[in-house]
């Protein structure tokens, strides 16, 4: 078992995660308030992220969240991604309200 570091781009921060947990469940363990609890099983799109640079497991997730397209541009879902090595991710879903992503609106949330 290892540890990998994520890097977000948008904040800046770094996190991290091991080896054998998903991504998700990594960023849950930050204890920030804003992370999302959705399916963590691939279905619902709350946890979409784009990896911009590293490598990573992918597990089946729903081609309504990720099409063939996006997935070749780096677009996952954090629950259904092991870091494999040191990654860089952009938060794409809701989540960026809790990474402060500058695409989250302030007076909507979206
Ligand atoms: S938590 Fe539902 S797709 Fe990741």
């Amino acid at each position: 078992m290892g540890k990998h570091t994520v890097h977000f781009v948008d904040t800046g921060e770094s996190l991290a995660c091991s080896d054998t947990d998903n991504l998700l469940r990594s960023m849950e363990k930050l204890g920030r308030k804003g992370i999302p609890v959705g399916c963590r099983n691939g279905g619902c799109g709350v946890c979409k992220v784009q990896v911009l640079g590293g490598s990573c497991e992918r597990r089946v997730m729903s081609r309504a969240h990720v099409g063939i397209d996006e997935e070749a541009q780096g677009y996952a879902l954090a629950c259904r991604i092991i870091p494999t090595s040191d990654l860089s991710v952009k938060v794409i879903g809701k989540m960026g309200r809790a990474f402060a992503s500058v695409h989250t609106n302030p007076s909507t949330g979206e």
